[in-house]
């Protein structure tokens, strides 16, 4: 039989009471994805010709999420949830009226088994020979699930029935191989036994369990398949399958880019989302995040602490203790410890952003700098140009933002105010703790600050009684004890 199935009808209609959420449970996710977007990534691997998700509770959340990740699928709505096998009836129906072909075979899958992998759904469909494979896992316990009940004495390749564990008997419940609610079907047989469903069991439901039962009794064969790795169909019902589940996925994503060539120092505390694109030599020290479409060139060495989305970072580039957000870090870059790049930050090649730098939507040139405590946003900072400790770029006048342009080459002196729309020419300096207002053009020195002045005897007039009177009192008397020696000696002298 053909290995690529007419259909992948994917059931996500269910409540998923347990989660206690506003956010329907197939939407939640692990690893930068869905738990139904995992579904069908699995699903696509088989290049089925439909993808139908049938969807009831928060419809209107998943039918959005299912359109901005895959609008190639087809959603039905089941209005009631009347059962597995009434889910599966409709969305049969629905495919049919849409003029599909269903000649071959289709797949049923759920949405809430973030695990499974397109080569276990392989594996299923490379066994399927018949009106009817399951796939089939032996756990060590089967609490809640439905019981295979195969045809003799195990090893035996056939199913005789799926006995949900509420209608099994005490001996049926002692089985340990679980229906994984996935099974691959000959269309026309499926449509002809969920004809055929009754509701007479513990739940009042079509149950699609009992089309295998069915299937036997009309004298067709039911394949039981058991998953390579019990963990791929795994259901996630609560949070704490949630979590359970995401540590699974990180420990094989994590074990898959170590095998690439990626060092981990504690892989359990890394992090790493399904689209990160990794080179090899990439080193990730603990508590490293990286998510979204996060891409990082050889050699870069990122965190501990750091977390990256959507951000890319260049060949052997330094990323400590980090927030990033879509920025761009280039070739040998140092960023951080403690500093939070925003959307738009692009640092050019051997540049830098220090300890307690923000940057928002600049670009810093190749071997520039911001070293230390600044907020650079809205600019353009040049080649080579080094931006003195605590420099605000103020970009924002209460109602607009504006840019400011530093050329090649600058030396902003610390504690600089660069005050929007300003530009800075290549080669100029700007004297520490200046404001500066006005364009300041190449190789000047930009002085915008008050004159000091010091008003003598201050203190001791204004704050008598303070410890700074006493100190600035015994400074005085020392140093006028030395006068009066020099006028002592002018004195002799004279
Ligand atoms: C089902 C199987 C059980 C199997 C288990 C694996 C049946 C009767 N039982 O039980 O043998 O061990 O899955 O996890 O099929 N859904 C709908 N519409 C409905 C009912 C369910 O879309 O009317 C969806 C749910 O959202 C869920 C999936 O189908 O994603 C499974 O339904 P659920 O009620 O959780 O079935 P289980 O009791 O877990
Ligand atoms: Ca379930």
């Amino acid at each position: 039989m053909s290995a690529r199935p007419s259909a992948v009808i994917i059931l996500a209609a269910g409540e998923g009471k347990r989660m206690k959420s506003a956010v329907p449970k197939v939407l939640h996710p692990i690893a930068g994805r869905s738990l139904v977007g995992h579904v069908i990534e699995a699903a696509a691997h088989l290049e089925p010709e439909h993808v139908v998700v049938v969807v009831g509770h928060g419809r209107d959340q998943v039918v959005e999420h299912l359109a901005e990740v895959a609008p190639w699928v087809l959603t039905v709505v089941q209005e009631e949830q009347r059962g597995t096998g009434h889910a599966v009836r409709i969305a049969l129906e629905d495919l049919l009226a849409r003029g599909a072909e269903l000649n071959r075979s289709v797949v049923v899958l759920t949405g809430d088994t973030p695990l499974l992998t397109g080569e276990t759904l392989s594996g299923m469909l490379a066994a399927h020979d018949s009106a009817c494979t399951v796939l089939t896992a032996q756990v060590p316990d089967p609490t809640g699930y439905g019981r295979v009940v195969r045809a003799g004495e195990p090893p035996i390749d056939f199913v005789a029935s799926i006995v949900e564990e509420r209608d099994a008997s005490a001996e049926q419940r002692r089985i340990d191989e679980i229906n994984s609610g996935m099974y691959a079907f000959e269309a026309a047989l499926l449509g002809e036994a969920l004809g055929k469903l009754g509701t007479d069991n513990a739940q009042g439901e079509e149950y699609l369990t009992d089309v295998v039962g069915l299937l036997t009794e009309s004298g067709h064969r039911v394949r039981g398949h058991i998953a390579p790795d019990a963990d791929d169909i795994r259901g996630v019902n609560d949070r704490a399958q949630l979590a359970e589940a995401a540590a699974i996925m990180r420990d094989r994503i994590n074990l898959r880019w170590m095998r690439d060539g990626v060092s981990m120092a504690n892989p359990s505390s890394v992090w790493i989302d399904v689209d990160v694109e990794l080179e090899p030599d990439v080193t990730l020290l603990p508590q490293t995040i990286l998510r979204g479409p996060t891409a990082i060139a050889g050699g870069a060495r990122i965190g501990p602490g750091t977390t990256l989305v959507s951000c890319e970072v260049g060949a052997n580039a330094d990323v400590i203790h980090t927030w990033a957000e879509l920025a761009v870090i280039g070739d040998g870059a140092q960023v951080g410890p403690f500093t939070y790049l925003r959307p738009g930050a692009q640092l050019g090649a051997g540049a830098k952003a220090g300890a307690y730098v923000e940057i928002k939507n600049s670009s810093v040139g190749d071997g520039a700098k911001v070293p230390h405590l600044s907020y650079v946003g809205d600019a353009e900072i040049g080649e080579g140009t080094n931006i003195g400790a605590a420099t605000v770029f103020v970009n924002y006048d209460g109602q607009n933002k504006h840019r400011t342009v530093v050329g090649k080459d600058v030396r902003v002196g610390s504690d600089s105010m660069l005050v929007a729309p300003v530009e800075i020419g290549d080669g100029a300096y700007t004297a520490a703790g200046s404001v500066i207002t006005d364009d300041v053009p190449p190789g000047a020195m930009a002085v915008g600050r008050a004159r000091q002045r010091n008003i003598a005897g201050w203190v001791e007039r204004r704050r008598p009684d303070s410890d700074s009177a006493r100190s600035a009192r015994a400074a005085s008397d020392a140093s006028g004890a030395s006068d009066r020696v020099r006028e002592d000696d002018s004195v002799r002298e004279e």
